[in-house]
């Protein structure tokens, strides 16, 4: 018998394909990553840390949550530094949620969401994201009871990329006011969609948001949640004091003082590389799923051949299912050059 919660023994733990992923043999569109490495000030700010002997110390973490909350518009009392923000995702679960509540979770969406729920044993309820309607609104109020203590809004949704409008979110949060309504921003700095403005007068939302994705720095695992200074607080309790280590701040504090690079980056996926594969996929008649992010869920007739296709070419795609098992490939798309590129291979099969 094992000592460990029976329902534990009994999970699947979460298993990202990540094996043999290499940004110097593959074009890796297939973790919504940024596709360019950091500017060199991040890499210097770090190689200077390292430098000045500074390893064998405990994380101090100094003035970054200020720096960051200047950044976010908010109070630095607002927010809370975590270890990626799947840390921000689970201490959220952990804090508000006990065995045998009931979790809303609209789905498709990112694994991690039932991953914490299942540890916790809630009792997960998934309405479905749709192609025409993208966010299950009416499921979700409807789904609402006594019981419901998490509700989580993927802003924008990962795969589906789809947004949900601040009215809905806050339509949400005043029919659940016993719920943590976890609004993930993961891409914000691709759609600048946020409901960071409302925290104060909505005491139930709380936003998860990542230096993972158009900062480009997933290897070091820095997350924030933004929230009212009482929930901040109480997460503060949760978390450890030196869960986010030392260099991931050395990074974050040497990216936010060099915004441009994400600007640029964003900037140049969004108005340039984003209109050049939609062009594509329209001529081409595939069907894909209007997106707000970096990322596009793209139907062909042939997933399985063209990942394959992709992948001898040394192009790292994601198939995932839809909710009726349909396979598509969720595509992140990349520069100009890398988007041409991903063009070309894909004309060569389609
Ligand atoms: C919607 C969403 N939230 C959170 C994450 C995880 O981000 P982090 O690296 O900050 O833990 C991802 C990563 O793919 C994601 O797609």
């Amino acid at each position: 018998m094992s000592i460990f919660k029976f329902h534990i023994t009994q999970m699947g733990a979460y298993k990202p394909p990540l094996e043999g992923r290499d940004p110097h043999e593959h074009l890796l569109l297939d973790f919504n990553e940024r596709t360019l490495p950091v500017c060199p000030m991040v890499k210097q700010a770090m190689i200077d840390f390292i430098q000045d002997d500074r390893l064998q110390c405990y994380p101090s973490y100094g003035n970054i949550t200020e720096k960051l909350a200047q950044y976010c518009d908010v109070e630095s009392e607002q927010v809370m530094i975590t270890n990626g923000s799947d840390q921000g995702i689970d201490l959220i679960i952990r804090s508000a949620c006990r065995e045998g509540d009931e979790a809303i979770i609209p789905g498709p969406s990112f694994a991690m969401y039932h991953q914490v729920a299942k540890v916790e044993n809630l009792k997960i309820i998934e309405p479905s994201y749709s192609k025409d309607k993208g966010f299950p609104k009416q499921t979700v109020l409807d789904a609402i009871s006594d019981k419901t203590r998490l509700i989580v809004i993927s802003n924008p949704n990962n795969p589906s990329g789809t947004v949900v409008i601040k009215e809905d979110i806050l339509d949400i949060a005043a029919a659940a006011p016993n719920a943590a309504i976890l609004v993930d921003e993961c891409y914000f700095e691709y759609t600048r969609e946020t409901v960071a403005d409302v925290v104060d007068q909505y005491p139930n939302l709380l936003i998860t948001r990542t230096f993972s994705k158009t900062w480009g720095l997933p290897s070091v695992r820095l997350g924030y949640v933004i929230s009212n200074v009482e929930n901040i607080r109480a997460l503060l309790n949760v978390r450890g004091p030196y869960d986010v280590n030392q260099l991931a701040v050395v990074a974050i504090d040497a990216a936010l003082s060099n915004p441009g690079y994400t600007e640029q980056y964003v900037k140049e996926v969004m108005e340039v590389s984003k209109p050049i594969f939609e062009d594509f996929l329209n001529e081409k008649g595939i069907d894909y799923w209007p997106s707000v992010a970096n990322f596009i869920w793209t139907f062909p007739d042939n997933p399985d051949e063209i990942e394959k296709h992709l992948r001898a070419h040394s192009i790292l795609v994601r198939p995932k299912a839809d909710e009726s098992g349909r396979v598509g490939l969720r595509i992140n798309l990349g520069n100009k050059a890398q988007t041409e590129s991903l063009i070309q291979t894909l004309s060569q099969i389609i």
